[in-house]
């Protein structure tokens, strides 16, 4: 089966049991700033999750695109990826567990679906504990009742505990509950008498997770009922392609042989033996790039650009081992763009930037690699070390500062140079014939805290005076989030009148303290232009006018001439705002919300900054006061 058939049939199964299909988010959490990308398809979903009317009613289904940092190091094995798909039903607070499990049973044994066949399927369900809530995370009996009905014994039924089965919340805090997982049985042997779903030794593959979501973990750290109780699923495109297809690993499946294939093109090695590790690296942080890249992030030395410029750099990294010296990241990333680009618009539609930025990135890059080398190179021990010492790193005074300013002046990534560590000190142990020189977990944990702590240090210092440190608590955080998201509206409305109707939104970036935007614009904006938008903006402001909320169609949408980015060809009914006044419309725009109810909140708007972000696009930072 091909990816495409699966998004599609997996969106009809749905659509035909009632659920709207709603487009892909953006990678980029809009409403959650204490998360750098979108992990899961009911991220975007978090207000809804939480009670919040949606346009397309209270069954949802989508396809995700999703990135993953946390398992950076699993990446390379069978399963782990950094950028993946998620297809996903929603309840809210619709059906409960027997719909959800038997249309998750349906899908995956139905004749029409996947057919595969139920003696394959193991699943898991929650243990209970009391811990949670007075003991209100209860043992999930009613579910394995449920998978029991569907003619799965109970010995493939396993119960596991709140570390394998709860999931959430997306950030620190929102709606989470006990999940119900479904595993394939790849047919391997077990590898212990232990061996059961949850074990990573590759004989369960886990596919899709039934949660079921009737808490809401709060910024203390409890878990409250939630007023409605919801689903939330999700199954990866990637490893159900696998499964499907008969491999054992994402990698051989149509989503990533044409990749592998350029790899071995470019680096005229074959995907074979010790290389097989190095080339999954590549393809799959090249990928992640790409789709991050797509959504107009630079590499930088900070958050999602820090993550983004990681990615690249190691992926070159791992080039240059296969001995690609030739720029090639951006080859890679065009396979990328061709094999999505009819389910993701964007990464047609920033081919340029995609490019520019890899080349730009990957130049940068070889040369400070070797710089930063020739550092590392003397880090490597002496031969006169004492053999009795337990952690030559303690020894050596190699600590996360001198790791932070390799980082800052040659711009090698914390895990790089302490991977670079290991190979240096690895020589080491084969040439003197030791093996006690390792870098311990101890020592590794406390390097990389003392780099974080450099890392805090040097971005409050390069803060400090423009950005205020957000000191508030967690209602107002968001509070403060969905004013700017409302004064956003507000100046591309405004940016319109005063520069033209060329102007249209190429990025934003709402933290609780300011605004950040991109639109295109060939030139520098004036101070009177500048000027024009706040006044515009503040003269507005001061009306108080009501923001409207109205759902309709997509092609309604357009029709009414509401601006807005559209990212995926699935979507449907869409949420449209508008301000106006007296039937002069200043701002319509699609667009998922929250939004202030009465703009008269908003304060005082202050650009703080303009400037030029890629050719033909500006940045402005501004803020409310
Ligand atoms: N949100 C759930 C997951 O990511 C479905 O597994």
């Amino acid at each position: 089966m091909t990816a495409n058939e699966l998004r599609e049939k997996y969106l009809n199964f749905f659509k035909e049991r009632d659920h709207a299909i709603i487009p892909s988010a953006s990678l980029i959490p809009e409403h959650d700033p204490t998360v750098l990308f979108t992990t899961a398809g009911m991220h975007p979903l978090t207000s809804f999750l939480l009670g919040e009317k949606h346009p397309g009613g209270k069954r949802l289904v989508n396809v995700q695109k999703c990135i993953r940092t946390g398992d950076i190091d699993d990446v390379g094995d069978s399963w782990h990826l950094t950028f993946f798909e998620m297809l996903g039903n929603w309840s809210l607070g619709d059906y409960w567990k027997k719909e959800a499990i038997e249309w998750s049973f349906e899908f995956l044994t139905g004749r029409d679906y996947l057919g595969i066949s139920s003696e394959k399927l193991s699943v898991t369900v929650f243990a209970g504990d009391p811990s949670i809530n007075s003991g209100q995370a209860t043992r999930d009996e009613e579910s394995a009742k449920i998978w029991e009905s569907l003619g799965i014994p109970k010995e493939r039924i396993f119960y596991l505990s709140k570390e394998e089965n709860w999931w959430g919340p997306a950030g620190q805090t929102g709606p989470c509950g006990p999940c119900s997982e479904m595993f394939y049985d790849t047919g391997k042997e077990k590898c212990g008498s232990d061996c059961k779903p949850g074990c990573k030794c590759g004989k369960y593959a886990e596919i899709w997770n039934d949660v079921f979501m009737e808490f809401n973990k709060t910024a203390e750290g409890k878990f409250e009922q939630l007023k409605q109780k919801n689903v939330d699923t999700g199954m990866g495109v990637e490893r159900t392609i696998a499964v499907l297809d008969g491999f054992d690993n994402v990698y051989d499946t149509e989503l990533f042989k044409p990749l592998i294939k350029k790899i071995e093109e470019i680096s005229n090695k074959k995907y074979e033996g010790e290389n097989i590790k190095t080339f999954r690296i590549i393809a799959d942080h090249l990928k992640a790039a790409t789709f991050i890249l797509a959504e107009g992030v630079e590499p930088s030395n900070v958050e999602r650009g820090y993550v983004l410029r990681r990615l690249i750099r190691r992926a070159v990294r791992y080039g240059k081992q296969l001995g690609i010296n030739d720029i090639f990241t951006f080859k890679i990333a065009n396979v990328v763009i061709e094999m999505y680009r009819d389910v993701y618009l964007e990464l047609s539609s920033n081919r340029m930037f995609i490019e520019e930025q890899l080349v730009r990135e990957e130049e940068k890059f070889t040369k400070t690699l070797e710089k930063g080398l020739k550092v590392l190179e003397k880090m490597k021990p002496k031969k006169t070390i004492s053999f009795l010492s337990k952690s030559f790193f303690t020894e050596y005074g190699l600590s996360g500062d001198v790791l932070f300013n390799l980082y800052s002046t040659y711009g090698f990534p914390i895990e790089m140079s302490l991977e670079e560590i290991k190979k240096l000190y690895q020589e080491y142990n084969r040439e003197q014939g030791v093996s006690i020189t390792e870098l311990t977990k101890d020592d590794e944990n406390r390097i990389l805290q003392q780099f974080h702590e450099s890392l805090k240090k040097h971005q409050e210092l390069s803060r400090a005076g423009a950005e205020q440190k957000f000191k508030g608590g967690l209602a107002d955080h968001s509070e403060h989030v969905v004013k700017y998201h409302t004064a956003a509206h507000l100046m591309l409305a405004a940016l319109r009148q005063v520069l033209g109707s060329h102007v249209t939104q190429k990025g934003s970036n709402i933290t609780a303290e300011r605004l950040r935007f991109d639109f295109s614009h060939p030139q520098k904006l004036t101070l009177e232009q500048i000027k024009q938008v706040e006044d515009l903006v503040n003269q507005t402001i001061v009306r108080d006018l009501p923001v409207k909320m109205e759902e309709m169609s997509l092609d309604e949408a357009k029709e009414q001439g509401a601006m807005g980015v559209f990212e995926s060809r699935y979507g449907e009914k869409v949420k449209v705002y508008t301000i106006a006044e007296n039937g002069k419309i200043f701002s319509k725009e699609i667009c998922g919300g929250p939004h202030v109810e009465k703009i008269g909140q908003l304060g005082h708007f202050k650009i703080l900054k303009e400037e030029s972000v890629s050719a033909g696009a500006r940045r402005i930072k501004a803020v409310l006061e």
